[in-house]
């Protein structure tokens, strides 16, 4: 009776609100542990963890040399439930010849689809007009109100084109776009290319020629902070920008300083830095941001394919075959 008999695996499921898809899939061959408090607790992940054969980590708790001692020699693989892997020590994971799954690609329509409308919100300045009326300043009567920027025969840029940098272009192209720019280290296939009417350039050139700059690159040492004064100064006074990606690779002081000043024109973020945003921060205060609290990948079918393509992530480690979505 295959139920009686033991299940060789024991795998931790680090987060209470995992999706019972990839739950599903984990309890038909492996013993699981949860971490039940809410918000999880490190606590009770560093405790649970022991002895464990495989990780689904779910939120984003550092995932680093503290949690693998605490798991032990045996553990044999990790997948994130997320697309970005900024809090995983990937030098530390490598070093122990871990291997580490994430679950890309399942959220970059979700994402994309918050992108768009951040590109649109801010640009047609929907939360300085939302403004408006809770202060009892409706003033149509003026021709020139509210005038916004327009998405037809625009040039986005991309920092950063990977799924979801694709994803968002693809999209626009419905728009009337005239060109999509983007910077990537290397260039995409050609057919890519020309279906998306994409060209690669450098990052001046791309701050220089785009209407909205559309930030959709991973966190790393090399692009924290890159989106700074000196950047800002390079954008067209028109330009939007959208991040999508990872609060700290806007360095946040200096977006406030070039929104305030009208630098540039409007800015949609859906991170920041920090997250959570205190209420009480200064880009709270203006007018031409829109703010999102990280929802980028918020909703209930993409949550539940993360959780699939993690669940498979570690049944493939555990069996010692390819990851799904290895994440090196
Ligand atoms: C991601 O997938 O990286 C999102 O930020 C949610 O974790």
């Amino acid at each position: 009776n295959r139920s009686m008999s033991a299940k060789p695996f024991k795998v931790l499921i680090t987060h209470p609100e995992v999706p019972q898809s990839g739950i599903d899939l984990l309890k038909e061959h492996c013993e699981l542990t949860q971490v039940l408090s809410l918000p999880p607790s490190r606590a009770e992940l560093l405790e649970k963890i022991k002895g464990v054969d495989a990780v689904l980590w779910g939120g984003h708790s550092p995932l680093n040399a503290e949690a693998l001692d605490a798991a032990g020699p045996q553990l044999k693989c990790i997948s994130t439930m997320s697309a970005g892997i900024d809090y995983v020590d990937v030098a530390e994971m490598k070093r122990r010849k871990i291997p580490l799954g994430h679950s890309p690609t399942v959220l970059d329509a979700a994402v994309a689809d918050l992108a768009v409308g951040l590109l649109i919100a801010a640009g047609r300045r929907f939360h300085e007009a939302r403004r408006k009326i809770d202060s009892d300043n409706w003033e149509s009567y003026h021709l020139n109100w509210l005038l916004g920027q327009d998405v037809r025969d625009s040039v986005v840029g991309f920092f950063g084109f990977g799924g979801i940098g694709q994803a968002i272009a693809k999209r626009l192209s419905g728009f009337d776009i005239d060109q999509v720019l983007y910077t990537t280290r290397r260039r995409i296939d050609q057919e890519t290319e020309k279906e998306l009417n994409a060209k690669k350039v450098d990052f001046d050139e791309l701050l220089a020629k785009s209407d909205f700059v559309v930030i959709a690159s991973p966190l790393t040492p090399a692009t924290q902070g890159i989106f700074n004064a000196t950047a800002f100064n390079k954008m067209k006074r028109t330009a939007v920008l959208v991040n999508i990606a990872r609060g700290k690779i806007v360095n946040q002081n200096d977006l406030y300083d070039a929104l305030k000043s009208n630098r540039i024109f409007a800015a949609g973020i859906d991170v920041m830095d920090p997250e959570p945003l205190p209420p009480t921060d200064k880009l709270l205060t203006l007018d031409n941001v829109v703010v999102l609290p990280h929802i980028g990948s918020a909703t209930t079918r993409t949550r539940s394919d993360m959780s699939t393509i993690a669940a498979h992530n570690v049944l493939r480690g555990l069996a010692g075959e390819p990851m799904l979505s290895p994440a090196y």
